[in-house]
């Protein structure tokens, strides 16, 4: 990484996911409760978004509601309904003025229908900006995404010699994005959680005890500084270890 404020030019990922874990341990250990973790986890939101714009990065996508977490108490998911509506509110105006497009990916149906219409107006009045695509996955499952590709090739009489890689990739909620270079995991737990389980067969990944409500601009320099040390082969061998045995 350059010594100015940026990543380096050529190494900075195009594309990083974030699975912004760790809300309700963060508030849970001051004495606060789940939500509180929430809102700040939403006031970090806002300086990675600021930081991804001065960086360079391309894609942004955070993971801010599972179709698991439907299971979590109601007034955890109004909460964090909420919040998706705030955000919108609160955020649309100077998100779009820094040239930011706003995608949803997930599953909007099930959301009540005034949230359903401010995500589509967001996404209608950002859809030509070119600085940063921030992918909202809400409602979104790895899983029921894979579900619905095959659904909606089986409606469209898609036939099975036609089937591979980059159709399924157009039929994913992700179409036209390219993979994740680099997925984040706050919090420290090691797993994918039905998070892009198609998109990140190749992504590097970057996993901090930190809660997502701390993980820091600096931190996020060091996870972009970690990246650029990564030697990534896509199941090829390094461009300097010629007799690499490696799978990966
Ligand atoms: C995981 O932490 C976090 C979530 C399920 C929600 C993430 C949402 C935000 C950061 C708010 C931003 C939202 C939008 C809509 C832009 P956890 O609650 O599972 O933490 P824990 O594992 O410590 O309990």
């Amino acid at each position: 990484m350059g010594n100015k404020n940026t990543a380096s030019e050529s190494k900075v990922p195009a594309h990083i996911a974030i699975i912004m874990d760790g809300n309700g341990r963060w508030a849970r250990s001051r004495g606060l409760p789940r939500l509180a973790g929430h809102r700040a986890g939403t006031e970090n939101l806002r300086r990675i978004i600021r930081a991804c714009v001065e960086f360079g990065v391309k894609y942004l996508t955070i993971y801010a509601f599972s179709t698991e977490n439907w299971g979590r108490p109601r007034d955890e998911i109004e909460g964090l309904m909420n919040i998706l509506e705030d955000v919108i509110d609160r955020e649309l105006t100077e998100l779009h003025k820094e040239g930011v497009q706003l995608r949803h990916i997930g599953r909007l149906e099930r959301l009540a229908p005034n949230i359903q219409e401010k995500v589509l107006e967001a996404i209608e009045l950002t859809k030509n900006n070119q600085r940063l695509v921030l992918n909202v996955a809400f409602n979104y499952g790895g899983r029921d995404e894979i579900i619905c590709a095959i659904s909606k090739m089986l409606k469209d009489g898609v036939r099975p010699e036609e089937v591979n890689e980059e159709l399924v990739s157009r039929y994913l909620f992700t179409a036209g994005v390219p993979d994740p270079d680099l997925i984040i995991r706050t919090s420290g737990e090691l797993r994918i959680s039905n998070f892009l389980i198609w998109q990140a067969a190749y992504s590097e990944w970057y996993v901090t005890p930190t809660c997502w409500p701390d993980f820091s601009k600096e931190e996020f320099r060091k996870a972009l500084e970690a990246f650029t040390q990564r030697d990534r082969r896509f199941g090829g061998l390094s461009a300097t270890v010629e007799d690499n045995p490696s799978h990966d």
